[in-house]
């Protein structure tokens, strides 16, 4: 199995799930091989909760990081989870429709694009 899958495994044991009892862990990779790691923070309101994917995403950009290569999504349940609509969109903003996104499905991971996962959306470009 793929390091970063790995790596999106083991951050799940941080996740702070008291609502869902869901554990999502993220892995994403720069363009120099440095990896960032995230987990599901949630909050007793819901909607502050943090989603896996923003907390790796928000570590590699406040740490100087703008080339992405890959992205990995794991859950306790190892059931396939692609990152939600939420994400896809936050992601597109930083990182490439070429960003290869790793999905753990336990002893299979599947391999999409962002860019298959978030096609013909909205972005900086078009409010220039
Ligand atoms: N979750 C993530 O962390 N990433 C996603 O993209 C899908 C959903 C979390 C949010 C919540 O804590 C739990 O999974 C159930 O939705
Ligand atoms: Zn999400």
């Amino acid at each position: 199995m793929d390091d970063l899958i790995h790596a999106a495994r083991d951050i799940q044991s941080r996740a702070h799930v008291p609502y869902s009892e869901y554990p999502v862990g993220a892995a994403l990779e720069t363009a120099d091989g440095s990896v960032f790691v995230g987990c599901n923070l949630e909050v007793a309101n819901y909607s502050n909760s943090l989603h896996a994917e923003e907390v790796a995403l928000s570590d590699a950009l406040t740490s100087g990081h703008t080339e992405f290569s890959r992205l990995a999504v794991s859950s306790a349940r190892r059931d396939g989870l692609t990152p939600c609509g939420m994400c896809r969109q936050t992601l597109i903003e930083f990182c490439s429709p070429g960003l290869v996104v790793l999905c753990d499905a336990g002893d299979a991971v599947t391999e999409y694009t962002l860019g298959e996962l978030i096609p013909n959306t909205i972005t900086e470009s078009m409010l220039e």
